[in-house]
């Protein structure tokens, strides 16, 4: 009788526990609201459902994406009315965006967008863009539709993004837009290098931005960095193939937020157009670009790899014979090493209206075919320091 009793109130302590348990840690799994890992059923309710009950809950929240590939369309998680600031999607399955385009860009421009959202992040996972016959349309037609970004994030804080896979992205595959404190570490990204606007991760208007330990293949920019940011931080980034990692463009608009305070550290280019890249649009301009290190990277075989171009006007529409009111200046570069695709490895093609200023150079070694490189300077103005091969144009 002791005996059953103490089973009793065991199992029944054990069910208390089991019920409290699951109501502190807020899980949802996106099956239990009607998602199908069949890859076939449309599970974009589903999401919405589980986003609702995670954003509702007032204790921290999982929503638990499991094995399988589940068909998703357009869908915003929106953060204004959540009740707390830690919702977590941990996935081990993969989101697929419908195949036929319009059906995803007719909405918003972007597949997964999170908006007005504090403490959301996203663990493994992958999600797969479709983006083929988008691309095949883009290269071959005109009129096709921009296509959508896989995941963006905007307005947001404390975003968190790991182990996170994107595949085939119709267009970017990583937005971060009108963020403060994301950290993005552990991701991969994947399209052809032939997939046209398929930058890998896009930063703007945002700070304290961290990238590190990613590997990024795409058809545009591994890492692009737009307008007004600050205090970003990239580390340890596998580039290629793609268009290197770049600031800019900057300098479209005539009112335009600066670029400051960035750092790019430990990066490999393989086979990319450019290394690291500064570009500005060849027109009136107040934006900026200062306070930037680009540290210990390694080029092989790349077509541009230290580059400024100020004189950016694609087809020469819009911005004939202007010159880049974008002002550039204290740029170092430390520890670049490789080899270049061409012969001029490093080139600071400055605006004549706003020189560059203060660019530094130490440590700088590029080789065109088994000889050094050549550099081209034109309104640029710096010192250089230790070993630099091709010699500075400064
Ligand atoms: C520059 O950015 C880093 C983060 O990347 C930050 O830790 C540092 O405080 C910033 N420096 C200034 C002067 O704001």
């Amino acid at each position: 009788m002791a005996v059953s009793k103490l089973g009793f109130s065991l199992v029944f302590s054990f069910i208390i526990y089991v019920t409290f348990a699951s109501a502190g840690s807020g899980s949802y799994n996106v099956q239990s609201y009607g998602a199908k890992p069949d890859g076939k059923t449309d599970s974009t309710k589903a999401f919405v459902g589980a986003w609702a009950a995670a954003c509702a809950s007032t204790a921290p929240a999982t929503i638990y994406v499991p094995a399988g590939r589940f068909l998703v369309g357009s869908v915003t998680f929106g953060g204004q009315t959540c009740k707390n600031n830690a919702i977590s999607f941990q996935m081990d399955g993969t989101l697929v965006a419908p195949s036929d385009y319009n059906n995803v860009v007719g909405k918003s421009g972007n597949w997964i967008k999170f908006e007005k959202v504090t403490g959301v992040s996203i663990s493994g996972g992958t999600l797969d863009g479709q983006g083929t016959a988008l691309w095949a349309c883009k290269n071959s037609a005109k009129n096709c539709p921009q296509g959508a970004t896989t995941l963006a994030f905007y307005n947001s804080n404390n975003v968190v993004i790991s182990g996170l896979s994107s595949q085939n992205s119709q267009m970017f595959h990583i937005l971060i837009d009108r963020c403060h404190n994301a950290k993005l570490q552990e991701v991969k990204i994947s399209a052809p290098g032939n997939s046209p606007n398929t930058d890998g991760i896009h930063v703007q208007s945002s700070s304290a931005v961290t990238i590190l330990n990613s590997h990024i293949g795409t058809g545009d920019d591994c890492i692009s960095i737009g307008p007004g940011n600050s205090n970003l931080w990239i580390e340890n980034i596998a580039c290629g193939p793609g268009h290197g990692i770049s600031i800019g463009s900057l300098g479209k608009e005539e009112q335009e937020g600066g670029v400051q305070n960035v750092t790019v550290k430990t990066a490999t280019f393989t086979g990319t157009q450019n290394g690291l890249r500064i570009k500005t649009w060849a027109k009136p301009s107040n934006g900026f670009v200062k306070n930037v290190v680009f540290q210990h990277a390694v080029m092989s075989d790349v077509q541009n790899p230290i580059i400024i171009d100020q004189n950016y006007c694609p087809n020469h529409q819009n911005c004939p014979h202007q010159s880049s009111g974008v002002k550039i200046s204290d740029i170092k570069y430390e520890d670049i090493h490789g080899t270049s695709a061409t012969e001029v490895a490093m080139k600071f093609d400055c605006s004549n209206r706003e020189p560059c200023s203060d660019i530094t150079l130490d440590d700088v070694n590029l080789m065109y075919k088994d000889h050094p490189a050549q550099a081209s300077c034109s309104n640029a103005g710096g010192t250089s320091s230790g070993l630099v091969t091709p010699a500075s144009c400064l």
